[in-house]
């Protein structure tokens, strides 16, 4: 029982040395990074199709991550250059992801910047895919007898057309896919090293 003190202060300077090195040094050498000046904020539509990416859990399946060549081959892959910390300037919540049962999305605009075919994507995966075992989500979409001026119309293969009428995109696919469309980080950056590349300098002066 003698031991309590001391045992009690051990505990609380492990816990604070592990809360300066692990939450407040990096918060602090974080927290000045500015955005590249090739990154746009997002705008309205594309925050409503993150929204839907974090609703719909792709974060589960996909990361938004790619990393250096000495790391894995994901720039062999397409996917893109390692990310550094500016690319993430604009995510709240941060949807960088843990799994990787589809590819990487950081660039996915880049990669595939067609709305037609993420349109069709997301409606039925298999559609593009045959074997992709990617979910499908038709509650995106709705079926019309027939299209009015403003619809967006699924690109779909016959197999897959209703019967009458045709597959149209909802503002929640519209979104998303814009959200989708957005995901462009190639952009060069000089030196992937956060402190070296100007960046946080840059932010210290705003
Ligand atoms: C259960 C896992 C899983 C979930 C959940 C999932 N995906 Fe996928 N996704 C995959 C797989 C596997 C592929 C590769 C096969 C394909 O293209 O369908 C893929 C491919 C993709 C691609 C094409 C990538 C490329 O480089 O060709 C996009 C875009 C995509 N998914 C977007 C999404 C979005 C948006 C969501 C959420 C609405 C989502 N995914 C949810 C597994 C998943």
């Amino acid at each position: 029982m003698n031991r309590l003190v001391p045992l009690l202060l051990l505990a609380a300077a492990v816990l604070a040395f592990a809360t300066v090195f692990l939450v407040i040094l990096p918060a602090g050498e974080i927290r000045t990074v500015a955005p590249p000046p090739q990154l746009e904020p997002y705008t309205e539509a594309e925050l409503r199709g993150r929204a839907q990416y974090v609703s719909l859990g792709c974060v589960y399946c996909h990361s938004q991550q790619p990393r250096a060549p000495e790391q894995g081959p994901d720039a062999d892959r397409g996917w893109g250059r390692a990310s550094t910390a500016p690319d993430y300037a604009y995510d709240s919540p941060h949807l960088l992801g843990t799994m990787r049962t589809g590819p990487d999305l950081l660039n996915i605009g880049a990669r595939i910047p067609s709305q037609a075919w993420h349109l069709t994507h997301l409606y039925q995966p298999r559609a593009i895919h045959p074997t992709s075992i990617m979910p499908n989500y038709p509650f995106l979409f709705e079926t019309r007898a027939e299209a009015g001026p403003e619809d967006v119309v699924v690109k779909l293969p016959d197999a897959l057309l209703p019967d009458n009428g045709v597959v149209v995109a909802t503002q929640e696919a519209l979104d998303l896919v814009s959200y989708l469309l957005s995901l462009d980080r190639t952009y060069p950056v000089s030196n992937p090293d956060l402190r070296d590349n100007g960046y946080a300098d840059r932010g210290k002066t705003q």
